[in-house]
């Protein structure tokens, strides 16, 4: 029997890939290639986890299908509880879509993470495996009574690494864990754990600390078509680009740097994160604001309920099922109106509305808005509306159904 452990290269990957092959499981080692910022040297992992007693190693290159999904979380402004990018939840569902065709060339029946028994990530490998292929089956050691028996905490890890002289990078434990992947970091557990260390506490991946960013504000400008991320600051972008150019430009003023959350976990638990995703940030902004010039007041509803739900789906696990893909077919028709170009100035971890220009589809009239005597909408034209609301407000208070 072969299994496919999803491996980062870390302590966990190592002491898992050594401890199944001592069991004389076949272990394959696959790296998902998402633009981690960090940027993993591949070979290095794959000979460390070779060393450990893989079989095989391979890194998959995903950086469009991470590229992608990152663009449609900023399309359904997918961010969970107000304001996590859904980065490390999008990311395991890019993962697994990633393994399955690699796991299904090598007939790999077993697909195997380090995620814990009490997070999020167990549940996203779990759901995106079980729908995308429902003849895997999922091992999670870290639920596994036997490997916890063996291995209590991370120094029985170290020590069994060193044991085996086996290539473990330094063991100095990590003042917290950190996901990463194109589209941000996460940080939590360890230090982070204790809501007395604040959220400046991380050492930032992607950029700086507001603190820390440059004095003076610098403009941008987000070319958008049907949707689509098409030019940066005049320079045409795919959609990879787009974020990575964002991921600069936002990190260097602090942008999406160290947002803060005390979210609820599906689980059921609270966790406490510190993120990264200035790009997801920047682009999520920019599109926010075009989003608003164009849909008007019903549409605007129906897409808050679209990016709520969606989020949640993304979340938990289940950005594969029908119900998402039910949603993506709603959002359609908005998306191909998300035409336009906004520029943000950004300034010590704002991005705020500078302009906008050129977006066709816009409801927003200058002539309308207006208090000067232009356009269509006529001030006297109003009296009879008003007159109508107020038969209802007074109906109210003739009844007795005012509180003041
Ligand atoms: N709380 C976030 C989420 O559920 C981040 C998880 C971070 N995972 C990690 N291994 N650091 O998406
Ligand atoms: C983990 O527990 O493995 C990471 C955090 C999470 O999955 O929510």
């Amino acid at each position: 029997q072969t299994v496919a452990f999803a491996a980062s290269g870390g302590l966990d990957s190592c002491t898992v890939t050594k401890w199944l092959t001592e069991s004389g499981v076949k272990v394959v080692c696959f790296t998902a290639d998402i633009a981690q910022p960090d940027e993993s040297n591949f070979d290095e992992v794959g000979t460390r986890m070779r060393a450990c007693g893989a079989a095989d190693y391979v890194a998959i290159p995903l950086h469009e299908m991470i590229a992608e999904s990152g663009l449609e979380v900023i399309q359904f402004q997918a961010k969970y509880e107000g304001n996590y990018w859904n980065t490390t939840g999008i990311g395991r569902h890019v993962i697994v879509a990633g393994m399955i065709p690699e796991m299904r060339k090598r007939g790999a029946t077993v697909l195997s993470h380090g995620a814990t028994g009490r997070g999020n990530d167990q549940v996203r490998f779990q759901l995106c495996t079980n729908m995308l292929a429902p003849e895997v089956t999922v091992y999670a050691p870290w639920r596994d009574r036997e490997f916890l028996k063996r291995f209590p905490g991370r120094s029985e890890m170290i020590d069994y690494c060193n044991g085996h002289k086996l290539p473990i990078k330094a063991s100095k434990s990590a003042p917290y864990s950190t996901d990463a992947n194109l589209l941000g970091l996460t940080h939590e557990a360890g230090k982070l754990e204790h809501l007395t260390t604040e959220p400046w506490f991380v050492t930032p991946g992607m950029g700086v600390l507001p603190k820390d960013a440059p004095d003076a504000p610098e403009s941008v400008t987000v070319r958008f078509e049907q949707g689509r991320p098409v030019a940066i600051n005049g320079t045409a972008t795919t959609a990879f680009q787009a974020i990575q150019t964002a991921n600069a430009l936002g990190g260097k003023h602090a942008v999406g740097i160290a947002t803060h959350l005390v979210e609820n976990r599906f689980v059921g638990i609270k966790s406490r994160g510190v993120y990264e995703a200035p790009g997801m940030e920047l682009l999520g902004t920019a599109y926010a604001y075009l989003l608003q010039l164009v849909l008007d007041r019903r549409s605007r509803e129906l897409f808050d309920h679209l990016s709520q739900f969606v989020s949640k789906q993304i979340y938990q696990g289940y950005g594969f099922d029908l119900a998402t893909h039910m949603a993506r077919s709603a959002l359609a028709p908005i998306t191909r109106l998300a035409t336009g170009t906004i520029k943000l100035k950004l300034y010590k971890g704002r991005a705020e509305f500078e302009a906008a220009e050129d977006v066709p589809h816009q409801l927003y009239s200058e002539a309308n808005a207006s208090m000067e005597a232009i356009g269509s909408f006529d001030h006297a034209d109003s009296e009879g509306f008003l007159r109508v609301l107020q038969v209802s407000a007074r109906a109210l208070a003739a009844n007795h159904q005012v509180t003041a």
